[in-house]
């Protein structure tokens, strides 16, 4: 049955078994000549004893080769089985072979590959797995933009990201040149730059990357760090960039920087005209008649100044959800009414006719009457701001199906194209029309308007045309029968009455 295979076991036997009959075999062939020369007699007892040892001989030779064919056979045998177990991933298994030959080194060398493996597999390659795609989604939904390029410039992986910004698809791009999916120039410039001169591992970082929003068209600015990745033997295998949105720093940027235009502007010359004739009145020569003059100057200025800083903490307030809106049932026309009452004497000066046009039965709305007054008045005070001397303003109220709508159109200067979207933005104030730029203002007032009322949770838009005028529209929810309103604690309470709402 064992002679069957091509095993160590039958070669090993025939070889022993060859190796220790062959004197056996010589001895014969040499017994049977010389028997041949000289004659013998083959019933003698000599020849009995040599075909007894020989018999024997070849016993002791089946015996010996079987003996030896199976030591040498057997580990090899148990090594097989051993490692046909360990390969269907029975890592426990151990070769058991104590021996001090080679057979025992390669049985110590194996056991130890084994618990390698074993520790291997402990590691757990579905947590590796896991992991992996742990690390791949974390990159995909970074909320930076992430791109790698290998060393020829061919796409390895962007981010969704990425995609949304430049109007890609990752599945388009992978192993495409970087140029035939990214057209911004800048960007393709930059990563150049980085495999020319940048050392492996060193981030380097590009200012600014301007891309066109592909859903708003609006400008976005990227800042951009981007480094070699190397392998272990530190040979470069490509780029990857990390690309942060910039463009709401930008703008704190731009803001700030308006910010302290205006006050240097805006604060300064009040506080000029306040010094300069608070000066003159200190001068005993001034008569009653002269102070009198100054001092309303004086405050006046001090009034525009605390105008302004009202309504720069106003809105900070609102951003920063400090203040809460005292919501009642009112009548959105009481309100109108006050703003005109104070206010129409403006407007009569620059002989500019109001018309107020109420549908029937304007129904109540809810909100905060204070706030509401403030929305009122800056939208009226900037009908009558932008509006040449004799011209008309009219202002509409209509109810619609969940709220009310306030129009107020004026036949003003307009509002170009190009500064419209930009209208309600803290501190812009449009600079290309001579006669609007003339007029004073902070900038902060439609940003106030708007904050406010999206606040009530309405909508606020307007409609314009450079030379005939403008309408600001905006609407508020009607009362519909129930109390929402938070109540009020006593701190906030104090900060409300401290407010100048
Ligand atoms: N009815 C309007 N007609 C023409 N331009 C307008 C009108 N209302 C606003 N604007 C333009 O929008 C800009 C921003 O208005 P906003 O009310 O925010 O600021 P302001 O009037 O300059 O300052 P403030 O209201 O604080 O005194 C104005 O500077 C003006 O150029
Ligand atoms: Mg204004």
């Amino acid at each position: 049955m064992f002679f069957k295979k091509k095993t160590i076991f039958r070669k090993v036997f025939f070889i022993t078994l060859t190796v220790s009959l062959l004197p056996l075999i010589v001895s014969w062939v040499y017994l049977l000549r010389v028997a041949a020369q000289h004659g013998f007699d083959p019933t003698s007892a000599v020849v009995a004893g040599f075909y007894a040892a020989t018999g024997l001989a070849i016993l002791l030779a089946l015996g010996g080769s079987y003996y030896l064919s199976r030591r040498i056979s057997r580990p090899i045998t148990h090594f097989i089985k051993t490692a046909t177990l360990i390969a269907r991933g029975n890592f426990s298994e151990r070769v058991s072979i104590e021996s001090n030959d080679e057979i025992g080194r390669l049985a110590q060398i194996f056991n130890y590959m084994t618990t390698e493996l074993r520790r291997l597999r402990d590691m757990d390659l579905n947590r590796l797995i896991n992991e992996k795609i742990k690390n791949e989604s974390i990159l995909k939904n970074l909320a930076d933009g992430v791109i790698g390029v290998d060393v020829s410039d061919k796409i390895m992986m962007l981010n969704s990201v990425m995609e949304g910004w430049f109007g890609i698809r990752e599945r388009q791009c992978l192993e495409k040149p970087l140029e035939s999916c990214v057209s911004n120039q800048t960007l393709l410039q930059f990563l150049r730059k980085v495999r020319d001169e940048n050392k492996p591992g060193l981030w380097i970082s590009e200012s600014e990357i301007v891309i066109k929003s592909t859903k708003t068209w609006r400008n976005i600015f990227l800042q951009a760090r981007a480094a070699k990745v190397v392998n272990e033997k530190n040979e470069m295998i490509g780029i990857v960039a990390i690309l942060r949105d910039v463009t709401r720093e930008k703008e704190i940027d731009r803001m700030k920087t308006e910010l302290v235009s205006m006050v240097a502007h805006e604060l300064r010359s009040p506080l000029t005209s306040i010094s300069g004739f608070s000066e003159l009145l200190l001068d005993p020569t001034v008569n009653r008649e002269q102070s009198e003059e100054y001092a309303a100057i004086i405050l006046k200025e001090s009034n525009r100044l605390s105008e302004l800083i009202n309504k720069f903490l106003d809105i900070s307030k609102i951003e920063a959800g400090k203040i809460q809106v005292k919501k009642v049932p009112m009548q959105i026309t009481d309100v109108l009414d006050k703003v005109l009452d104070v206010n129409l004497h403006q407007a009569e000066k620059k002989g500019i006719v109001v018309s107020v046009k109420l549908a029937q039965d304007i129904p109540l709305v809810y909100g905060d009457k204070d706030m509401m007054e403030q929305v009122i008045l800056n939208l009226f005070n900037n009908a009558v701001k932008y509006s040449p001397e004799n011209t008309a303003i009219e202002i509409r109220l209509k109810e619609r199906e969940n709220d009310v709508l306030f129009e107020i159109e004026d036949n003003g200067y307009g509002i170009s194209e190009k500064a419209l979207p930009r209208i309600f933005e803290k501190f812009y104030r449009v600079t290309d029309n001579d006669k609007v730029r003339e007029v004073t203002g902070t900038g902060l007032g439609l940003s106030l308007v708007k904050e406010i009322v999206e606040l009530h949770n309405g909508v606020i838009n307007v409609k314009s045309k450079v030379g005939e005028g403008s309408t600001f529209f905006f609407s508020i929810p009607k009362y519909n029968g129930k109390f929402h309103d938070i109540a009020f604690d006593d701190d906030l309470e104090s900060e409300m009455a401290s407010h100048h709402f």
